[in-house]
């Protein structure tokens, strides 16, 4: 497989500063998806339960606020598990498009969703959405544009990228179109920190597959025997920190660069933060979006938000 330039320098540029730190986009190889998949069933795991709760508590007010004839272009697709409580409810929907950056996985879901929905138009889009890419015409004029984000994806961004990428949700959704997201709400540190440690060791096998995805895709030779996985939950700035700790003094090298790694030293990897509802509108406001309506769980752990243009 042919290494993509860009890719390959910017994984260089994010090794090469004073923290070293990978995109969290490059654990989604097909076996990155399989695990997140697999993290999305574990107990500790509270946001894809606590999600998918809201989802089925309120989909008939989610159905009214979104209207008959809408495309629905999902952002991070991944296998679209709570975009079934939509397919299922909503009415004469113009298209799904789930975007993805994990092509074998988007179109293994695709094609399921496919069998499960004949009647819906599915148009898959293999894309980074943190770079420019377009969108296919639907067949039916949709009335409207919905942007879903669900899975609190938001939270991996830094507060400027995380406005910067709702800005192209909110060109995405158009001048009638709403974005309805899933946000992840502070908590609990300890909970906050039990869903990142899970028992079985799933999400750290996650975390050290990154390191395998550049081996093979990346001309990396990481030994990812020696390193460990690490996630600690930063309250001041209300955010877990995922990084993956060097076990020893090592070098490494991606394509022809080399690296020195100290003993102890991180790898930082994802961020996903843990946002207030205030911390969220504000946010949300900066890209041109005001919350309209928010739902919660009963234990309030997490939030899905439907937000229109300001
Ligand atoms: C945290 S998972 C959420 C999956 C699913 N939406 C859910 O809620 O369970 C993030 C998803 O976004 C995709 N993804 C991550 N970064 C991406 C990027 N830059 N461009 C496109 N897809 C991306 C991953 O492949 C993965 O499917």
């Amino acid at each position: 497989m042919a290494v993509n330039s860009a890719e390959l320098s910017q994984i260089v540029d994010g090794l090469s500063g004073d923290v070293k730190k990978i995109s969290p986009k490059y654990f989604y190889d097909e076996r990155g998806s399989q695990l997140f998949d697999e993290i999305t069933r574990l107990p500790e795991y509270y946001l894809t339960g606590a999600e998918l709760a809201i989802m089925r508590d309120n989909i008939d007010e989610i159905c009214t606020l979104v209207g008959k004839r809408a495309s629905l272009i999902e952002f991070g697709s991944g296998s679209s598990l709570k975009t079934r409580v939509l397919l299922e409810h909503l009415s004469e929907l113009a298209a799904y498009v789930p975007v993805d950056i994990s092509k074998q996985h988007l179109y293994a879901a695709g094609a399921q969703i496919r069998d499960e929905f004949p009647h819906i138009d599915v148009q898959p889009v293999v894309a980074d959405f943190t770079q420019p890419f377009q969108l296919p015409s639907p067949a039916v004029m949709p009335v409207r544009n919905i942007v879903y984000f669900p899975g609190s994806t938001i939270g991996n961004f830094e507060y400027d990228a995380a406005i910067e990428l709702l800005r192209v949700m909110h060109h995405e959704a158009g001048e009638d179109g709403a974005l309805l997201i899933g946000v992840d709400l502070q908590k609990d540190p300890a909970l906050i920190e039990r869903a990142y440690n899970d028992s079985a060791g799933v999400t750290a096998e996650f975390n050290l597959n990154m390191l395998r995805h550049l081996n093979r895709d990346y001309g990396a030779n990481f030994d990812v025997t020696e390193f460990a996985h690490s996630a600690n939950y930063d309250q001041d700035n209300g955010r877990v920190v995922i990084e993956l700790i060097s076990k020893a003094k090592q070098t490494f090298a991606v394509g022809n660069t080399e690296f020195e790694l100290a003993d102890g030293e991180a790898i930082l990897t994802e961020y996903s933060h843990k946002y207030t509802l205030d911390g969220f509108a504000a946010m949300a406001g900066q890209a041109g979006f005001r919350v309209a309506k928010v739902w919660m769980d009963a234990e309030r752990l997490f939030s899905v938000q439907y937000c229109v243009r300001l």
